[in-house]
């Protein structure tokens, strides 16, 4: 049987996990075409929910578009994409197709030859990138009329969103709410993990999507639907496991689920010699899976200097680490405040580590705490 805690990639059913709640208010927004924009930190598994949606909506007979900002480095791969992607959702015949795209204005229609012989129709900008915007504004309304024309309601994902500011500052924000308000036949989920950049998007009066949408906070899978799922797999692999241990799993993985998934992956196969998943077995896991990403982290703490690696021992000691409190600063030898405050500002920076809200400053990659644990305490060389 193969592993079915899947990482790194869009995990789809049956290997995607709950999202019940999440799934139906998504389903309930783009019924009635809402805009939303929906937040969370990294790995938190948006994509994963965006593609289950998806599936949930294609099957509802929507029309339904997924763009990935990230995989369009300017404004031009942007509107190409745009207007190729929701068009397609709406017409699936390749002639129809390149009649709807022979009708625009600023973009015109390729055609390319597959090695099965099939015909794919695209489009690309017809003049220079100046006209990349009027371009993407052309796909936009082109994608309300076909929606319009074809009876059918359409929604855009749009990925890693807070991307859109690198094209051209907040122009293309502006464009596209001046069509967005006029559309009646398409509904919008914004997703994105840089939260000041979001929040700033919707929340800040003078940018154009100030109040455009509502904000959705996605947080971890709710333990007791993702322990079900968990041991639903264990016991197809017949694999004994107890409901009370996996609480440590979602403690080590912060209930971040790539963390989870990343472990349970790391329990299946060891489960494969022993049938039985024990809690020595659990704890072991981290240090596993920081040895597995070593090469990363070796290069991350290359670029760190002396003091800074030894905040970082220091911080990784200790369940909640105080910097700035006498005790702490004894305890490890450091100080003072000044100069921590310094080496925090600059690990904050090169992403080593995040501040939260209350001031706090953990590591966003867990396993990297446990790689430098076993740095220091030389625990985990022999796994
Ligand atoms: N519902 C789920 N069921 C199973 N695994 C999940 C689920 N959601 C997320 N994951 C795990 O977490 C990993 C990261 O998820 P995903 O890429 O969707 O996160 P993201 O929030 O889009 O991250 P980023 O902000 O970096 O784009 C997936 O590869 C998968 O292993
Ligand atoms: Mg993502």
């Amino acid at each position: 049987m193969e592993n079915p805690f899947k990482y790194g990639g869009v995990v789809r059913r049956p290997y995607f996990a709950d999202r019940e709640d999440e799934l139906k208010e998504l389903l309930r927004e783009m019924e009635n075409l809402g805009r939303v924009f929906l937040l969370s930190p990294r790995r938190y598994g948006k994509t994963c929910l965006l593609f289950h949606l998806m599936d949930h909506l294609q099957n509802l007979g929507f029309g339904v578009a997924y763009l990935d900002l990230n995989a369009c480095p300017d404004l031009r791969r942007f509107a190409e994409a745009f207007t190729q992607q929701t068009s397609k959702s709406l017409e699936s015949n390749t002639e129809k197709l390149l009649k709807v795209f022979a009708g625009l204005k600023r973009l015109r229609p390729k055609v390319s030859v597959g090695t099965d012989g099939a015909l794919t129709a695209s489009v690309e900008l017809a003049a220079d990138e100046k006209d990349a915007i009027p371009a993407l504004l052309e796909g936009m309304h082109n994608a309300e009329a076909l929606a319009r024309k074809s009876g059918k309601k359409l929604i855009v994902i749009i990925d890693e969103f807070s991307d859109l500011l690198k094209y051209d500052g907040t122009t293309v924000e502006k464009a596209m709410r001046s069509v967005i308000q006029q559309q009646d036949h398409v509904g919008y989920v914004f997703s994105g993990s840089e939260e000041t950049m979001m929040r700033g998007m919707v929340q800040d009066k003078k940018r154009a999507f100030y109040r455009m949408g509502r904000m959705m906070e996605l947080g971890p899978i709710n333990r007791d639907a993702y322990a079900a799922f968990i041991l639903r797999w264990f016991e197809k692999g017949f694999c004994r496991v107890e409901r009370r241990d996996l609480e440590h799993v979602f403690e080590i993985g912060v209930d971040v689920p790539y963390n989870i998934q990343r472990i349970c992956h790391i329990l299946w196969e060891k489960a494969r010699g022993e049938k039985e998943i024990h809690l020595p077995m659990i704890e072991e896991t981290p240090y596993i899976i920081a040895q597995q990403d070593a090469p990363h982290f070796e290069s991350l703490w290359s670029a760190t200097s002396q003091p800074q690696k030894t905040l970082l021992v220091a911080l990784a000691g200790e369940t909640d680490p105080k910097p700035f409190s006498k005790a702490f600063q004894l305890t490890h030898g450091i100080g003072p405040s000044s100069s921590i405050k310094a080496s925090l500002d600059s690990l904050t920076k090169k992403g080593i580590l995040y501040r939260t809200k209350k001031g706090a400053y953990r590591f966003p990659d867990k396993f990297m705490m446990f790689w430098i644990l076993a740095l220091s305490t030389d625990r985990g060389k022999t796994s």
